[in-house]
């Protein structure tokens, strides 16, 4: 018997990184999966590897930044599976590393869109139609840049508090729903998103993060999909509201 056994769980940007690993976990641990992404050929990946593992999944092409997308997207899984119990909004870009005043109305557009406005898009459809069959988990991927500050990352640090207070704001409200809304902060995780590309994420700011760890070395994306899992579980009963760090211990010091 797994912790999430027959739930019925969506994860946005699952083709790659944290949410992945988290929809593989999910998957191993009993849950139906319905993999969004922008990427069509890495979340049709996801459903490969989650099907190798004797799970069950459906891949919906889902651009969170469309409001459109997100209500096709939970319509495919009530449509596949007739409910749903948990939702992974998690898709996310870096941004740009440039300071305040050098990172433009487009920039700052672009990364608010992508992980601010759409976690929103998908919880205005995944809370009605969990409120249907009497509850679930709601699990946003925020950021240790959700609680803290960082230098080039107005766009990102500000989209990632957005997240908290959204997530805060939404637990008040459907508590009594059913519905448990949570975040997790994720420290600096081994992902296409940091390792890769100088240009989009210094590796000199890598090293930095790594030595602000107490465990110093960056988390696997799977280490970040436990908490996930826990959160989703009943075993989380009464966790609403809370955003969870998991970053080595970064936001200790
Ligand atoms: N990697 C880290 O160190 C780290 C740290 C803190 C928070 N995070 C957050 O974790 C989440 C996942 O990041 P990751 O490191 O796994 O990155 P990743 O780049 O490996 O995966 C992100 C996924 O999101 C998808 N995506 C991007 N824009 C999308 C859109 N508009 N609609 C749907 N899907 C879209 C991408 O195609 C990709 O599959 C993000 O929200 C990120 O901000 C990551």
């Amino acid at each position: 018997m797994g912790r999430v056994s027959d739930k019925v769980a969506i994860v946005s940007g699952a083709g790659s990184g944290i949410g992945r690993a988290t929809a593989l976990l999910l998957a191993e641990e009993g849950a139906r999966l319905v993999v969004a992404d922008v990427a069509e050929d890495s979340g049709e990946a996801t459903v490969e590897q989650i099907r190798a593992l004797g799970g069950e999944a459906i891949f919906v092409r889902t651009d969170v930044t469309q409001d459109a997308d997100c209500a096709n997207l939970v319509a495919a899984a009530l449509a596949r599976y007739e409910r749903l119990d948990i939702a992974f909004n998690n898709a996310g870009i870096v941004g740009y590393p440039l300071l305040t005043a050098e990172y433009g109305t487009a920039n700052w557009q672009r990364v608010i869109d992508v992980n601010l406005t759409g976690v929103f898009n998908c919880m205005t459809h995944e809370i009605p139609a969990m409120k249907q069959t009497g509850g679930g988990s709601i699990v946003n991927t925020a950021s240790i840049m959700g609680l803290l500050g960082a230098v080039g990352g107005s766009a990102y640090c500000a989209a990632k508090h957005g997240v908290i207070g959204l997530t805060k704001a939404a637990s008040l409200e459907y508590g009594r729903n059913g519905i448990r809304v949570n975040a997790v902060c994720p420290g600096y995780v081994e992902t296409p998103m940091t390792v890769g590309d100088d240009s989009i994420f210094p590796s000199r700011k890598l090293q930095d993060g790594i030595g602000r760890a107490a465990i110093r070395r960056m988390a696997t994306p799977a280490e970040v999909g436990e908490m996930v899992v826990w959160l989703s579980s009943d075993r989380a009963s009464y966790i609403t509201g809370a955003s969870f760090p998991v970053d080595g211990g970064v936001t200790a010091g």
